[in-house]
């Protein structure tokens, strides 16, 4: 498999001398789905927008194939075939589903015609709804609008944080279904998700980051069924 990112020792944080991240290595390789899951406050967003080039590396660094992006702006990312859907706040709700789509590509407008059959294949919702306002989209439509905006530009990478978060069961489900999906199509993901055991089920693999480190890490299964794991991260949900 071709390693298609790879973070290393990566330190972060929001305050002078307080580092949230303390030294955390990933890995995605190209065409894997990757879970990160931990308790509230572990570090997940910020090692995602650590890699989006939204929270300054302090230490380490990050490589997408043969480039170093470490600390590149995020902008820049987009271009280099990354694309980022954030935990909260992640459609503009005034504006329409179209227009939405549209912002995925603020760096690239001509590429409409190319791009939205593929984007409205995926979530056929996103070209039935495409005059309403994102604002009065339920929360699980809303999440589509949001990745249907990061795959716009056909990026190689997508940097999803919990988007099962705050949805219904069945909301979270179809979430989840598209998220392999999409991964199935050849788009690597790397997804931080509160729901843990879903998370893993579909990922390929998964890390458990816990306290700004990693605590673990293997596929998702194994991780799945392993007894600490379990007994720290998963509860008593994950005696099944
Ligand atoms: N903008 C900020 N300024 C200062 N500290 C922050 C900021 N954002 C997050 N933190 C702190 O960084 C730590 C990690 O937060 P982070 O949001 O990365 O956790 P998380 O693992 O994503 O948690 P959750 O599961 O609740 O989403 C927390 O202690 C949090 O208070
Ligand atoms: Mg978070």
């Amino acid at each position: 498999m071709t390693t298609l990112l790879n973070a290393t020792g990566i330190r972060a944080g929001y305050l002078p001398g307080v580092d949230i991240l303390r030294g955390v290595d990933l890995h995605v390789d190209e065409g894997e789905l990757v879970g990160i899951i931990g308790p509230n406050g572990a570090g997940k967003s910020t090692l995602i927008k650590a890699l989006f080039g939204l929270v300054a590396i302090r230490e380490g660094s990050v490589t997408l194939r043969e480039d170093d992006i470490t600390n590149k702006a995020a902008h820049d990312l987009v271009k280099a075939g990354v694309g980022y859907v954030p935990q909260r706040a992640n459609v503009f709700p005034s504006l329409t589903v179209e227009e939405n789509l549209e912002m995925g590509l603020f760096t690239d407008p001509h590429r409409w015609d190319e791009r939205v059959p593929a984007v409205h294949e995926l979530f056929p919702l996103l070209a039935n709804r495409a005059d309403q306002k994102a604002g009065s989209l339920s929360g699980g439509e809303r999440q589509m609008v949001a990745m249907g905006r990061a795959l716009m530009t056909a990026p190689s990478l997508i940097l999803l944080d919990e988007p099962s978060a705050g949805l219904s069961p069945a909301n979270q489900e179809l979430v989840f279904d598209t998220v392999r999906k999409i991964a199935d199509s050849g788009v690597s993901i790397l997804m931080v998700e509160q729901n843990a055991r879903r998370c893993l089920e579909i990922a390929d693999r998964g890390y458990v980051l816990d306290q700004g480190s990693n605590a673990y890490t293997d596929t998702g299964d194994a991780l799945l069924h392993d007894e600490n794991v379990i007994g720290l991260y998963l509860g008593t949900l994950g005696r099944e």
